[in-house]
């Protein structure tokens, strides 16, 4: 699986120190609105990272996971399915959602609006990968752990075909592993 890696573009030490500068933003800022959040991590991407964030984290927190696919194509912006559903009541409550990559943004657009729809009071967003370049939906995490170029990217939650999410460091493939 190693061999499989082209490069490394951010790796494991990087990740964990930017983890606890992120944490520890996250729960200055919830402590000065006097919210505690519930942290709903998408899956699957979000898996790995958002275990490294919330160990950062010295609030009571309460954390729930949630499937979702958002529509492409003709359908409104904003529908999103939902594949497996959170347990939690999101009602009355701040919601942080935890992100792998946000990429156009489709996803992001569809998960608030689903939020805001399900009465959560406030929905910010924790992302570890932003592509810019790509956005084609108005919209940006709050906060973010690293900027990628517009390349494919796998490790650290994120896969290729379901393979490489457990590798410890965001990385690009060799060329050949997309063409077989
Ligand atoms: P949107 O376009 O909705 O996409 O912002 C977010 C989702 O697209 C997937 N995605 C990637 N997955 N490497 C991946 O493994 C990538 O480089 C990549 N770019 C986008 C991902 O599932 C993300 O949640
Ligand atoms: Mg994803």
């Amino acid at each position: 699986m190693q061999d499989d890696v082209a490069k490394v573009l951010v790796s494991e030490e990087e990740i964990e120190k930017k983890c606890k500068e992120l944490a520890q933003q996250i729960e200055a800022d919830y402590q000065k609105k006097g919210q505690v959040p519930i942290i709903v991590g998408l899956l699957k991407g979000s898996v790995p990272f958002m275990a490294e964030l919330i160990k950062y984290f010295t609030f009571d927190c309460e954390i729930d996971f949630m499937k979702v696919s958002s529509y492409e194509g003709t359908r409104s912006i904003g529908d999103v399915r939902i594949d497996m559903d959170m347990t939690l009541s999101t009602k009355g409550r701040p919601i942080l959602l935890v992100e792998d990559i946000i990429d156009t943004g489709r996803t992001l657009v569809s998960v608030k609006k689903m939020f805001k729809n399900k009465g959560a009071t406030d929905v910010k967003v924790v992302s570890l990968l932003d592509k810019p370049s790509r956005r084609t939906f108005d919209i940006n995490a709050d906060y973010v752990g690293f900027s990628v170029p517009d390349e494919f990217v796998v490790g650290y939650g994120l896969d290729y075909n379901q393979k490489y999410r457990n590798l410890p460091y965001i990385g690009v493939l060799k060329p050949e592993i997309y063409e077989d």
